[in-house]
């Protein structure tokens, strides 16, 4: 039988950022890899095919932010966790463009129609807990875009079969629907561990072996994220992320919402 989740899921929030918390300082070297070139491409093309303010919600150490920042277009990077936004701070120390704020997602500190793009990035979408809450950032996001404002959101992807193995992916997927609690690939290593299932489908405890923490994850599907982006009022595409054979089984997909009149 699934283990139920140890606490209900609204404690889940305040328990993710006391993991983001321990995990800051070593999140550069450890945790957040070196953009790759396709992901460089799409958020520099989002930028290109702009104007106006720029928004990196959960921008973690500025991974994005230093990109998006080359742009010379003004930029907040927003986040909840006050170490994130320290190191991101000194990583943006020469952009006189860029301002940090400290908010939660949820409820963007940020005025209606007043951004050209929004990115919200490095799966933060899938520690956002329940599908309720996500929903949340998305219409957040569509309230402070101007019109024809883009949004980009990336995630995990649980119909990607990545090992690419089909039959570790058949199997993977059977503990999914199952609602059983699994040894939890995020990457092709044994660092993080699902010990909890449910409520949602795709809705985790993932333990971080390093760490010994857990915290929530919901591993999405790109039909998932493209309906949640449709129901705030956007035209929704995705890209594969350049792994997997096709966009709906790509590893970590990122999803284009352009915002309608
Ligand atoms: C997985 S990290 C990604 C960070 C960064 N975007 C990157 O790719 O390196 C998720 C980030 O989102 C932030 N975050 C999670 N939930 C949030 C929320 N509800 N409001 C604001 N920030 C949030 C966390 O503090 C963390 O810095």
């Amino acid at each position: 039988m699934p283990r139920q989740f140890p606490m209900p899921i609204s404690d889940h929030l305040e328990n993710y950022k006391r993991y983001v918390e321990a995990v800051a300082p070593e999140y550069d070297g450890k945790y957040g890899a070196p953009l790759s070139e396709h992901e460089k491409r799409i958020l520099v093309d989002a930028g290109r095919s702009t104007r106006g303010w720029i928004v990196d919600i959960g921008c973690g150490t500025g991974r994005h932010s230093r990109l998006l920042a080359t742009l010379d277009r003004p930029l907040i990077y927003m986040d909840f966790s006050r170490s994130m936004i320290k190191r991101a701070k000194q990583k943006l120390s020469d952009s006189h463009k860029s301002w940090p704020v400290l908010a939660d997602a949820r409820h963007l500190p940020i005025g209606p129609e007043s951004i050209g793009l929004v990115v919200c990035l490095g799966c933060t979408i899938g520690g956002i807990p329940s599908s309720e809450a996500r929903q949340k950032v998305v219409l957040e996001s569509g309230r402070v875009l101007s019109r024809g404002g883009l949004l980009l959101v990336d995630y995990r992807n649980r119909l990607s079969p990545d090992p690419p193995s089909s039959l570790k992916w058949l199997i993977l997927n059977l503990f999914y629907w199952l609602r059983m609690p699994k040894r939890l690939m995020i990457r092709d290593d044994s660092r993080y561990k699902a010990t909890h299932v449910g409520p949602e489908i795709g809705d985790l405890v993932v333990l971080d072996k390093d760490m010994g923490l857990e915290f929530y994850n919901h591993i999405s599907t790109v039909r998932e994220i493209e309906t949640m982006l449709r129901n705030a009022g956007f035209v929704a595409k995705t890209f594969s992320s350049g792994r997997g054979f096709s966009r709906r089984f790509a590893w970590k997909p990122i999803t284009l919402g352009r915002k309608t009149p």
